[in-house]
């Protein structure tokens, strides 16, 4: 593209003048000068942008009455350690602003210092990262339809399992909100739930759709669908260790499970949790004719073996979330809070 020739050009040599306020509106990140006594003493043209406030609406104002939130007054409050024990601090998280506006952003508060180095308040800088927020939304969305989808799969190859894939993915949720998983694990244990039986896409479905007792060989080829999933998924770089999780879900605390015989915590949370909701569903759908007698078998499996196959914290959680109806297994799945 040609030159504008026409428009006036003036380098910021030929200025007299750079006043460093010019320096800091042309920034796209929000800027805020904070004075020591928590009023705010300056803010750049970028934040006036991101909040909606002009700067008379806010300078002179306590910080924690332009930006209301949760560790206002807290040990966490940076602003507590800025200058103090540390001349920086960066976190992640959502910037909400008195005008009811929040985004999510990377803030970086610094020890502001005179020329002789005396602490005389602190600089905030507020990356916005809305559009990046939305961008990994999107494609968090995608991979759970695509998770969903290989569910769908897997259930529509093998009619006695199906459904199982989705109890198992609620009771798993249930029994994560009791070991107080956060809302990200939660959904690394989900997704592994969801397709923990993958490998069994290997299996030939006249052996999945065997009635009577399968013959030692046809027990083998059952029994490599932990590593068949766990081939398929290793090379996926998920933000969850889901591939190891469904390799470890028939592993046993005493070391009795397969494919390889791990060992107590040898075995991952998630896996262990897996294991529990995979046990009580399958026994519990085995006499699905009768629900209640289904439960109080696959009860009575778990407590015998609590603490010697099962984790017994897992059971416990498993017992509460079932018996105080903290989960309805046969209802859809809920929509995702987001
Ligand atoms: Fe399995």
């Amino acid at each position: 593209m040609e030159p504008n020739l026409s428009r006036p050009m003036k380098t910021l040599n030929n200025e007299k003048t750079l006043d460093s306020s010019q320096v800091l509106d042309a920034l796209a990140d929000a800027v805020i000068l904070i004075n020591l006594d928590f009023t705010v003493r300056w803010v750049n043209k970028a934040f006036t942008i991101l909040t909606g406030a002009s700067r008379e609406q806010v300078i002179g104002k306590k910080c924690h009455d332009v930006f209301p939130g949760t560790i206002c007054g807290t040990s966490e409050c940076p602003m507590n350690s800025v200058g103090i024990e540390v001349e920086q601090v960066r976190y992640e998280g959502d910037k909400h602003y008195a005008c009811n506006r929040s985004s999510p952003g990377i803030i970086t508060a610094s020890a502001f210092r005179g020329t002789d180095g005396t602490l005389l308040g602190i600089m905030e800088i507020v990356s916005d990262m809305t559009p990046l927020y939305a961008s990994r939304e999107r494609f968090r969305k995608a991979m759970g339809g695509i998770i969903q989808a290989m569910s769908l799969t897997i259930e529509k190859r093998d009619p006695y399992t199906d459904c199982h894939q989705r109890r198992v993915t609620k009771l798993c949720r249930g029994i994560a909100g009791e070991f107080s998983f956060s809302w990200e694990r939660t959904q690394g244990l989900r997704m592994a739930a969801a397709i923990h039986d993958l490998g069994k896409i290997l299996v030939p479905a006249a052996i999945l759709n065997k009635s009577g007792q399968l013959s030692e060989p046809e027990m083998l080829i059952i029994r490599a669908h932990p590593q068949t999933a766990y081939d398929i998924l290793k090379g996926i770089d998920f933000p969850w260790p889901l591939a190891e999780t469904i390799y470890q879900h028939h592993e046993r605390l005493d070391g009795s499970g397969y494919p390889r015989g791990l060992k107590g915590e040898g075995i991952l949370l998630e896996a262990r949790i897996l294991a529990v909701a995979d046990v009580f569903d399958a026994i519990s759908c085995f006499r699905s004719y009768r629900a209640a007698v289904g439960q109080e078998e696959a009860f009575q499996e778990l407590k015998m073996n609590r603490g010697i196959r099962y984790d017994a914290a897992v059971v416990d959680a498993c017992e509460r979330v079932i018996l105080q109806g903290k989960v309805d297994l046969d209802s859809p799945e809920p929509k995702e809070k987001q």
